[in-house]
């Protein structure tokens, strides 16, 4: 029998955790040049749901079992969280997305004009790696670590891979073979590493590494699937962005190749699929199945 641990409690320490670290470690607004800072911080606590660093958090904890989660892991979620807000405010750009709501609140730049955007992107990035160069675990995770986010995040098989596939998809009638490439890039690897990195932060190696990878590429591709799902299915009130913008867009999307229905019946599979990874952990990993469920149940 495995005790079933509340998602509500998960996600609400998980993001506490985040903003506080977030907090310490973001220039305070009215440091010098301080239109940046308000900008960074405007993006930043525009109430995002943190996902990606409870993903860390849960991965952690997987990996150690009793001992709980290892002291200075919300400040890998952190610049994690960095990166993927980086990675909004420059998919809301006019040349990329061109959106003008993000997580509720006017995107940023809508709020301070394109060049401070594009900068306040930057900033959150060489932010990030600041503070990864500062982690608390053992410098040979650090490294590796660092080495897997960026890869992560680039151009082969990363974000930005995945962001020029997603533009250039544009107008192109997508194939199960072309959504696959962009969401398991676009979306799906910085997912994958912050569970990864979760796991690397609190002691896993070798066997430890490939089984969370296994399971954070297909919780990653389930999560963007359902984002395509909901961009079709809620209203912008309730997702904080731009609803119905992928079908204005022409984007490829999972929906479009496959329908909402089957969609949304390839995120479960995908999730159920990947608990066979998490076998070996037992009970310790309860909490990172039940993130990973409600990346597949949320409703924004
Ligand atoms: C939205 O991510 C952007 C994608 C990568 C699809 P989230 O749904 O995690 O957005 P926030 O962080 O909660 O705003
Ligand atoms: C965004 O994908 C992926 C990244 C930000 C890297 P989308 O364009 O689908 O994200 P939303 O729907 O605007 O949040
Ligand atoms: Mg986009
Ligand atoms: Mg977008
Ligand atoms: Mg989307």
């Amino acid at each position: 029998m495995s005790a079933t641990i509340d998602v509500v409690e998960i996600l609400r320490t998980g993001a506490q955790a985040t903003d506080a670290a977030l907090e310490r470690l973001i220039p305070a607004a009215d440091v010098t040049p301080s239109s940046i800072h308000k900008a960074m911080r405007h993006s930043v606590f525009a109430g995002g749901k943190r996902l990606r660093p409870i993903l860390t958090m849960e991965a952690a904890r997987t990996i150690r079992g009793a001992k709980g989660l290892p002291d200075g892991i919300e400040e890998l979620g952190a610049a994690i969280e960095m990166l993927h807000t980086y990675s909004l405010i420059h998919d809301d750009l006019p040349a990329l997305d061109n959106d003008d709501l993000r997580r509720g609140k006017p995107t940023c730049h809508v709020v301070y004009g394109e060049a401070i955007a594009i900068l306040a992107g930057d900033a959150l990035q060489t932010q990030a790696y600041e503070v990864l160069a500062g982690l608390k675990c053992p410098a040979a995770a650090t490294v590796q670590i660092v080495r897997l986010i960026a890869q992560a995040t680039g151009t082969v098989e990363g974000m930005i891979g995945g962001q020029v596939l997603d533009l250039e998809g544009e107008g192109s009638k997508p194939t199960a073979e072309s959504v696959d490439a962009i969401h398991r890039a676009k979306t799906g690897a910085l997912i994958r590493v912050s569970i990864v990195a979760g796991g690397i932060y609190a002691g896993a190696a070798g066997v430890d590494v490939e089984r969370l990878t296994t399971f954070g590429r297909k919780a990653g591709l389930a999560f963007q699937i359902v984002d395509d799902v909901l961009d079709v299915t809620q209203d912008s009130a309730q997702l904080g962005k731009t609803a119905g913008k992928d079908l204005t867009s022409d984007k490829a999307t999972w929906p479009a190749v496959f329908g909402v229905e089957a969609s949304l019946k390839d995120a479960s599979r995908l999730i159920e699929e990947a608990f066979a990874a998490l076998e070996p952990y037992g009970q310790a990993a309860e909490g990172l199945r039940t993130v990973a469920r409600y990346l597949v149940e949320r409703t924004h």
